[in-house]
């Protein structure tokens, strides 16, 4: 599996991606009231800075990330006795259907087949699950001018209706946050973050 983080993963949690999970989270809970039964399962969890803020609101949360190095970093921030999974793959190596909430914060630009992981999500999660899906509206590339990416960004629009044709209903697609970055030296550029909320009836 190729691992496209492990170069990054030392140096992940600066305060500028601290801040831009703060955020996420503080959104996320605008929508959600996570409960304390429930089992969460993140998508490209990363070094666990969005889930780690979740996890004392549920009973398990499960961290699923393709990067063993970002996951290894994640594995340092744990005390023996979390509640925690950990899945080093893609979102199909977790096979329980027991998911209550499923939330990815910019990971899914970075899912080849969404189609067929939408369809895996309907079958891994429970009646009344809400997923919630932080990423970047249809950019023009720059975002990851270095480095090949399966989407720049997307439109909310087609996005809900893959949500929909996998058997969820949509319940908002906003955008709740603009990251400001130079990706191109000289030349500041604004990046629209979405928020899509979906459940499972
Ligand atoms: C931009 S990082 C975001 C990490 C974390 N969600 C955060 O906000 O700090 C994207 C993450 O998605 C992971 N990733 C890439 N492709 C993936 C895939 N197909 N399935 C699951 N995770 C993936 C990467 O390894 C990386 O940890």
């Amino acid at each position: 599996m190729n691992d496209n983080f492990a170069h990054r993963a030392a140096e992940w949690d600066s305060p500028e991606k601290t801040r831009m999970t703060e955020i996420f989270v503080t959104e996320m809970l605008r929508h959600v009231s996570p409960q304390t039964h429930w089992k969460a399962l993140e998508i490209g969890a990363g070094t666990g800075l969005v889930g780690l803020q979740i996890a004392h609101l549920v009973d398990k949360i499960v961290f699923e990330d393709t990067s063993e190095a970002m996951l290894d970093v994640l594995k340092q921030k744990l005390s023996t006795e979390s509640s925690v999974e950990i899945v080093h793959g893609e979102v199909f190596d977790y096979k329980q259907k027991d998911i209550d909430l499923v939330f990815s914060c910019m990971a899914f630009h970075h899912v080849p087949d969404i189609e067929k992981t939408l369809e895996h999500l309907f079958t891994i999660t429970n009646g009344g699950a809400t997923v919630i899906i932080g990423d970047l509206r249809t950019e023009d590339g720059s975002f990851h001018r270095f480095e090949p990416i399966p989407h720049k960004g997307f439109d909310t629009e087609a996005l809900s209706e893959q949500f929909k044709k996998a058997g969820f209903d949509v319940i908002s697609s906003q955008t709740y946050h603009k990251l400001k970055r130079e990706r191109v030296e000289g030349v500041a550029s604004e990046y629209e973050q979405f928020m899509l909320i979906a459940q499972k009836k």
